[in-house]
């Protein structure tokens, strides 16, 4: 299957695992907020579980995928809060706290990552020592070591005195957005049984990509695709590589990280072809 087709597909199974999961939760408004925030989106870091889980011979790694895919909407439900981003639009819709209010957009988001660690303890993802290895490996990506690192800096940044240098920004990156895409791949490779060394190099060459390519997107791209406001990140102050190394040669960079993940995946061989084909998209998506 072409990797647009296994996107698809893919996507679509992680939509009916999180609907299911949270089937029977009921129909309070924290409860219809998680579902609303659960819904759509690219279903990159589900995609890259499930492809590293198939390209290493896992059978079943859809928990897993649904796990970091209620992980990242619990991370956009926050993100777009007042206190931090301030946006009102997501995935082409109003964010949570617009729809709903601040305090259901906290309460929604909060219980978005619990289930994510719930989901993450299934059963059918294998034995329990690898279960706990993935929900170890989610809570270090996601908490104060990653996401939530990156996030505190990104918005310490638009307060800082003097611009973050290149090197900040990386940390910045790799933490914000680059610890959970790379704790995705390696997701597979932990259910597979796998050394995950590879799909963590590739990972994180892509992870720093991905955000670069979100950051040149809000320069270059159309509200009408991304789903979400664009030419907010020069008014907030962010610190991106796009602010401090203009759009042209942060379009480079991200291109020079999508050769060095592609080479990464060389182990094993034509296997990587829907992993390769991910990177591509990576650097030459519209949203
Ligand atoms: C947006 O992530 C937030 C970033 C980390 C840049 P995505 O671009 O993966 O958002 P969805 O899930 O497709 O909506
Ligand atoms: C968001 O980065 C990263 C996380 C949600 C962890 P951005 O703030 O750049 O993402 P968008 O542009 O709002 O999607
Ligand atoms: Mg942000
Ligand atoms: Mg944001
Ligand atoms: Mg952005």
């Amino acid at each position: 299957m072409s990797f647009a087709a296994q996107l698809t597909a893919d996507a679509a199974a992680i939509q009916a695992r999180l609907n299911g999961a949270m089937s029977g939760m009921g129909d309070e408004p924290v409860v219809q907020a998680m579902r609303y925030a659960a819904t759509g989106g690219k279903r990159l870091r589900g995609f890259l579980v499930l492809e590293s889980a198939r390209m290493l011979g896992a059978p079943d790694a859809l928990s897993a995928a649904a796990a970091v895919e209620a992980l990242h909407a619990y991370s956009l439900v926050h993100d777009d809060m007042p206190c931090m981003d301030n946006d009102a639009l997501r995935r082409g819709l109003p964010t949570v706290h617009v729809k709903w209010d601040e305090a259901t957009a906290v309460l929604a988001g909060d219980a978005l990552q619990t289930l994510a660690f719930e989901l993450m303890t299934d059963a059918a993802l294998g034995p329990a020592d690898r279960r706990i290895a993935l929900v170890a490996g989610l809570a270090r990506a996601s908490g104060a070591e990653g996401m939530v690192l990156g996030q505190a800096l990104d918005i310490a940044a638009e307060t800082a005195a003097s611009p973050l240098t290149l090197d900040q920004i990386t940390t910045l990156q790799a933490g914000k957005t680059g610890a959970l895409i790379r704790f995705s791949a390696e997701a597979g490779a932990i259910i597979a049984g796998a050394d995950p060394a590879p799909l963590r190099t590739y990972a994180t060459a892509l992870g720093l990509a991905f955000q670069i390519w979100d950051d040149v997107l809000d320069v270059t791209g159309d509200a009408a695709k991304t789903g979400k406001a664009v030419g907010k990140d020069a008014n907030a102050g962010k610190a991106t590589f796009v602010s401090l190394l203009g759009l042209e040669a942060a379009q480079t960079r991200a291109k020079s990280l999508i050769d060095q993940a592609e080479a990464a995946l060389s182990p094993y061989g034509a296997a990587a072809g829907n992993l390769i084909d991910c990177a591509r998209f990576v650097i030459a998506r519209e949203s």
